[in-house]
């Protein structure tokens, strides 16, 4: 297949290399330098790609935005304009709060989600680390969308295992109630993961939880305190070692996801009457952080 993926960060330089391996013919959408991504792990793999040809991005069979989701709406603006309307466009990103508006810029593409648990570390520009094997789950967005499942075949051969999800949106809140819960805390108090295993830490956990169910089930999903509760604990212990992204957002001075994680959780509470104090504490923690070095 012919595949652009747009992004040349950890995500989508993973999905570059390991596609392209796979033997699909990959161009790079980016504002990067990376036409040659070196990819670490078991093996040493560097591969050359081609990049921002707007006649590659037109004749794509398939589309990767692997950009962060505050840079996604930019993004979709410009693939638009080359775009055609039968190339299956797939997101992947931390936090939820695009498909709307990238069914808003793309109105007759087929949409699709992907989320991963790959661990990939960007060392420069065009060198990544592959630090930890995971699995990917990708679903459709729009009705077209979910007529695409042989996506979820053409990742699983490459860069496996990959699986279809029918209800792909209960996969993205199950991810972003953990995300919820690690990512903001650990960036106010300066820790790793694991660190979140501290008994200091069970009450805050609690409520979050607690706080996060309640918005699910306001919002149809299926959902239960102790499971989102036990399932960040078991991230958390699983990832003890790293330090979560918002984490390094914050050390590196750089933008955070709050506003797709916390902030979307924050924005479907209101609109169904919610008090979340504990998410809307940290959020507004986040908010004071980012602010305090954007002057
Ligand atoms: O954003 C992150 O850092 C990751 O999604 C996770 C799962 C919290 C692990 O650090």
């Amino acid at each position: 297949m012919r595949i652009t993926i747009a992004g040349s960060g950890a995500i989508g330089s993973l999905f570059a290399t390991y596609l392209s391996e796979g033997g699909h013919d990959i161009h790079l959408w980016t504002r990067g330098n990376a036409t040659q991504i070196q990819r670490k792990r078991d093996e040493n793999t560097q591969i050359g790609f081609a990049s921002n040809s707007p006649d590659r991005l037109a004749e794509s069979d398939a589309v990767f935005v692997a950009v962060k989701a505050f840079h996604v709406e930019e993004v979709l603006t410009e693939l638009a304009q080359y775009l055609h309307p039968d190339s299956p466009v797939i997101l992947t990103h931390n936090g939820m709060g695009t498909d709307e508006l990238a069914a808003r810029i793309l109105p007759n593409n087929p949409l699709l989600f992907a989320t991963t648990t790959h661990g990939s570390l960007r060392l420069s520009d065009s060198h990544i680390r592959h630090t930890g094997k995971g699995q990917t789950l990708v679903g459709g967005l729009n009705d077209s969308g979910k007529r695409c499942e042989f996506l979820a075949e053409v990742i699983h051969h490459s860069l496996p295992p990959c699986t279809w999800s029918d209800n792909v949106y209960l996969a993205l809140w199950q991810k972003l109630a953990i995300n919820c819960v690690i990512n903001p805390l650990t960036a106010v108090h300066k820790i790793k993961n694991g660190e979140l295993l501290n008994k200091k830490f069970s009450e805050v956990i609690s409520s979050l939880s607690e706080e996060i169910t309640n918005v699910m089930l306001a919002d149809g999903m299926d959902s239960d305190c102790d499971i989102i509760r036990q399932n960040a604990l078991q991230v958390a212990k699983d990832t003890a070692e790293n330090y979560s992204s918002m984490n390094r957002d914050l050390h590196f001075k750089r933008r955070s996801e709050v506003d797709f994680i916390t902030g979307y959780l924050i924005s479907r509470a209101n609109i169904h009457g919610i008090d979340v104090p504990a998410n809307l504490s940290l959020w507004q923690q986040i908010k004071n952080l980012e602010q305090s070095y954007e002057k």
